[in-house]
């Protein structure tokens, strides 16, 4: 939900702003803008759009400047408009800024600053922010530090700004609370982004700002920090374990496109130092550290949005069937505002492939409140989330761009059934010969994924076939119902086909009154499971009419008799076939979207990171 970059050194600002718009660029995509100080002027070029958009008017303007900041919106206040986009001004036009978040008293605070004289160009909060640090700063007389500061007290939301002022070219102040912010200590130079894909270009070094923390970036200067309630804070540099060719597309069209074929290899890294084959043993130290917690438990409350909460789904399937601990899995955004019964001896996992997600970040700090344990399960190392949990473990499917999550599922899925697979042993509540079948098949995961793989380009033939459809259905039972409801969620996601995904049996219960021969319904139909029950859902699609894509177990003709196109994938756990089963679907999305046309990488608006509720 929007990104934000600055630098200041010695190199020109314009293009590593620019640059790290771009990488910035899935977490939102509406409008873009860049302010950059070059001599005495405060320079601020926006334009509506992509940042491509901005790049073709600002390249026509003076660009110079080693100082500056820029970013890429998400709109949530205003129309994605020219005006609405950030950098803001003052009134003055003495100081812009950028912002991440909400300000959610923006409209109390404006109307106090109207009635001090301020007028507003713009319909955002963010306008209402920059006015405040302005009023702030001319009426104590204070610098730009003591002035972010003494606002940011007035502010209710959730922010990441950073601020540069027209008469102070070595400074930039910086703040956050709520949204991500990193900052990237190079030799006499800064960097500030929403993440570190902008910043490992140049250093490995990085600090991340922690809550209500004000960074002060000083040309040629170390790098301070206050809190926003005036407590001097010592940086804690860390270094970056992100590489740059993770960033690029390595070959591939789309993002997308090269996370799906990653998998084998972001599974078998998900694994690494965790599943031992030849010993067919799991270690998961986030577990072993908590034992007697997660062996007490008498619940287990999962918590996630999106793609995430479907792991969740699936992650409640094998821990009751393994361990036999009852589990919830709940929205974030619903769960934070409910009044939820949460108690000591709950255990609440928090799943984020971005760490960020505003509402399952506040889940966390509910339940946390309530004395519950928390486990995370996050892939962005370093993020928010995993610093907020007592405990976790990451998924370790590198960095995810596409904005529709893909590796990031299915390096949770893996983490959620080697926790389910480790409580169950230590429990006694699985039998070994199921323990050590699993663990056994889950090493053999990532060469089954191959070879589904290889199956792209029939996939992406019979794709074709379906752009003319106006919906979708994805049915599953057991393990596979969430699948379908992930299956449909990609496709709704990236080729904007209305999709519902639903439990087989379902069907019945009214979305078979929407079956007629131009409906395609795709079945997950694998041996392991319900698999006679599913063959008779498939038969009341078929009486209607409806076009049946299915997803079999190799070998099976009798579900293939039944279908219009089938997809075969290798047989193996039934708690293990979603890591399978959602490879095709995630692949026929994608090639559905691409013959439509659509922008597979940043659909319309979506973002990656959710940083607003
Ligand atoms: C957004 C993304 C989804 C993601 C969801 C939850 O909607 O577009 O891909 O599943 O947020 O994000 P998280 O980072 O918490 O997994």
């Amino acid at each position: 939900m929007c990104g934000i970059v600055g630098y200041i050194g010695k190199r020109q600002a314009y293009p590593i702003l620019i640059k790290g718009l771009q990488r910035l660029e899935y977490r939102g995509y509406d409008s873009a803008g860049i302010a950059l100080i070059h001599n005495e002027n405060l320079n601020v070029y926006k334009a509506k759009g992509k940042v491509a958009d901005l790049v073709r008017f600002a390249d026509q303007q003076d660009t110079q400047g080693t100082i500056g900041i820029a970013h890429t919106r998400w709109a949530t206040h205003g129309e994605p408009n020219q005006v609405n986009a950030h950098p803001h001004f003052s009134q003055s036009e003495e100081l812009a800024l950028i912002h991440n978040g909400i300000i959610e008293n923006y409209a109390v605070l404006k109307e106090g600053l109207t009635e001090q004289g301020y007028t507003f160009s713009s319909e955002t909060d963010t306008e209402v922010l920059i006015q405040l640090i302005e009023y702030v700063k001319n009426s104590n007389k204070v610098d730009l530090t003591k002035a972010v500061q003494l606002a940011l007290n007035q502010v209710v939301g959730a922010y990441a700004i950073a601020v540069i002022e027209k008469g102070q070219p070595d400074t930039i102040v910086a703040a956050r609370k709520g949204s991500p912010l990193v900052v990237g200590i190079g030799k006499d130079e800064f960097f500030l982004a929403s993440d570190a894909s902008p910043i490992v270009e140049y250093t490995d070094q990085v600090v991340y700002v922690g809550e209500e923390e004000i960074v002060t970036m000083r040309r040629g200067k170390e790098l301070k920090i206050k809190t926003i309630s005036n407590v001097t804070k010592t940086p804690e540099i860390k270094k970056l374990e992100m590489t740059l060719t993770q960033l690029e597309k390595g070959g591939y069209p789309h993002f997308m496109l090269k996370e799906i074929f990653e998998q084998p290899k972001t599974l078998s890294d998900s694994m690494r130092g965790r599943v031992n084959v030849d010993e067919n043993n799991i270690t998961l130290s986030g577990f072993i550290d908590n034992k007697e917690k997660f062996l007490n438990a008498k619940r287990i409350i999962i918590t996630a949005c999106g793609t995430s909460w479907h792991a969740g789904l699936i992650g409640m399937y094998a821990i009751e069937e393994f361990a036999r601990i009852p589990v919830e899995v709940e929205y974030s955004s619903e769960f934070r505002y409910r009044k939820p019964v949460i108690n000591k001896d709950d255990i609440v996992i928090a799943i984020s492939q971005s760490g960020e997600t505003a509402d399952t970040l506040a889940a966390v700090e509910l339940a946390k409140s309530k004395g519950a344990f928390i486990f995370g399960i996050c892939n962005v190392v370093g993020s928010s989330i995993p610093r907020n949990t007592h405990s976790g473990c990451y998924t370790h499917a590198g960095p995810e761009i596409g904005v529709a999550s893909t590796k990031a599922f299915t390096a949770q899925v893996t983490v959620l059934t080697m926790l389910a697979l480790m409580i169950g042993r230590e429990k006694g509540t699985l039998t070994e010969d199921q323990y050590l079948r699993t663990v056994h098949e889950l090493g053999k995961i990532p060469e089954k994924i191959k070879t589904i793989l290889r199956q792209n380009d029939a996939i992406a033939q019979f794709a074709k076939t379906f752009t003319y459809a106006q919906n979708f259905i994805y049915m599953g039972r057991g393990y596979n119902f969430p699948v379908a409801l992930e299956g449909a969620l990609k496709l709704k996601e990236i080729s904007y086909i209305h999709a519902e995904g639903y439990p087989a049996a379902e069907m019945k219960h009214g979305p078979i009154a929407l079956i007629n021969q131009e409906m395609p319904v795709v079945v997950i139909a694998t041996s392991a499971g319900m698999y006679d029950k599913v063959v008779s859902n498939i038969q009341e699609i078929k009486a209607r009419k409806g076009k049946i894509i299915s997803i079999i177990t190799e070998g099976d003709v009798v579900v293939k008799n039944l279908s219009d196109y089938t997809i075969s994938i290798p047989d193996t756990e039934e708690c293990l076939v979603p890591l399978l089963a959602v490879i095709p679907l995630q692949l026929m999305a994608y090639h559905i979207a691409v013959v439509k046309g659509c922008d597979v990488d940043q659909p319309r608006n979506l973002a990656k990171s959710v940083t607003v509720e």
